[in-house]
């Protein structure tokens, strides 16, 4: 563990910083050490970790379903030998990010995943894209330049399966950049790190499959309305710190689809379309995984860093000036392990004033506990008299 640090250190100090512990302690606005705090990691990443490989990639008349038919065009074919050909999980994960086409790069996420895990191959290093590769289509705009539903031209059923089609394509991206680019430093993250992004990747591509397959069901495709860039600046900007990258992404921007779910289910439903309803519900529920993944790395590398999580967390928001905004789904986000009073300012006060009252509640009990010695004193005293 010591040569560990030693070249992290060391690598933070050559390689313009990969994980910055420095600027974590010197901004640390919290007391409590690292050593001292305590999280429970959600209760299913255990049976998630040893899950066996997904290929439920179509969504059938009852959910999601093996693809029983899939035709593969001879660029479909070029695409897979490269993937066949690669020697690591960081080269794989390199080649879906250089894959600009959304349906191929999902495919070959989880060829790519598939590939890994059966064939235990090594994760190597490889230094990924500056960006991953995009269609033409969908333009990337503003924000302020997304067209509102009604002006879209899309139904509003469509419409919000666009926008998650966007989100799940930009997810496959960002769990494979996370996997490729912080791979020279496994020797300090651990194996398990790799293993946890390359499956959430593969995660996020079956989620693609589902959105596109339920837009082609409507008349639509991915493309059809702009998409914003949002989602990939903050990865861009967290790419020269791990920590920051696992607090901006799993914890932030995947927590928010955690608290999104259940809206976009009911208003699915208010709209009539129970199928895409079900796909969306489904998605935010495979979704607490990866935010779990994210809290149970980023205690990870605090705890090696010697960073209290809690203030190391609300440091790096600052630091990326990044905004939390509710409301928030508690459920789903304690269910994930990311403690309250990390993204909600009123659970640490209610958190203080419980603390307050448990003291309170000591303070009585001690002074009831002297009362009685003072009174039994009192009582010995008449008895010897
Ligand atoms: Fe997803």
């Amino acid at each position: 563990m010591l040569s560990s640090l030693a070249r992290w250190s060391l690598c933070s100090h050559v390689c313009h910083c990969h994980f910055k512990p420095r600027s974590f302690s010197s901004s640390s606005s919290s007391s409590s050490s690292s050593s001292s705090f305590h999280f429970s990691p959600w209760s299913g990443l255990q049976a998630w970790r040893r899950s066996p490989l997904n290929e439920n990639r179509d969504w059938g008349p009852n959910g999601p379903e093996p693809q029983l038919f899939s035709t593969l065009s001879a660029a479909d074919d070029e695409h897979d030998a490269r993937i066949g050909e690669a020697s690591s999980l960081a080269e794989l994960g390199s080649l879906v990010l250089s894959t600009s086409d959304p349906l191929i790069k999902s495919r070959l996420s989880h060829l790519a995943y598939s590939r890994w895990r059966r064939e235990n191959l090594p994760l190597g290093q490889f230094t990924p894209p500056t960006r991953p590769a995009r269609p033409e289509q969908p333009k990337l705009v503003s924000p302020k330049d997304i067209p509102d539903p009604k002006k879209s031209g899309l139904p509003l059923n469509a419409y919000l399966l666009h926008n998650l089609a966007h989100v799940e394509l930009n997810a496959i991206d960002l769990a494979w950049d996370t996997v490729v680019r912080f791979s020279p430093f496994s020797e300090i993250l651990g194996e398990g790190f790799f293993a946890d992004f390359a499956h959430v990747a593969d995660d996020e591509s079956r989620h693609f499959c589902w959105c596109s397959q339920r837009l082609a069901e409507l008349g639509f495709k991915y493309g059809d309305m702009p998409a914003h860039n949002l989602l990939w600046r903050e990865c861009e900007r967290s790419s020269d710190n791990v920590a920051a990258r696992l607090a901006v992404i799993p914890l932030v921007q995947e927590a928010r689809g955690l608290d999104a779910g259940p809206r976009l289910v009911q208003k699915l439903v208010g709209f009539g379309d129970n199928r895409t309803s079900k796909i969306v519900a489904r998605i935010a529920d495979e979704e607490v995984a990866h935010v779990a993944v994210g809290v149970y790395w980023f205690v990870d590398v605090c705890r090696k860093l010697d960073s209290p999580p809690d203030s190391t967390f609300k440091d790096l928001l600052k630091e990326y000036n990044v905004e939390l905004k509710g409301p928030f789904n508690f459920s789903a986000r304690d269910e994930a392990g990311i403690p309250r009073d990390w993204y909600d300012p009123s659970s640490s006060g209610s958190l203080d004033k419980r603390e307050t009252n448990d003291q309170k509640k000591q303070l009585r009990a001690v002074r009831e506990r002297l009362a009685s010695i003072i009174d039994l004193e009192g009582e010995n005293c008449e008895l010897t008299r």
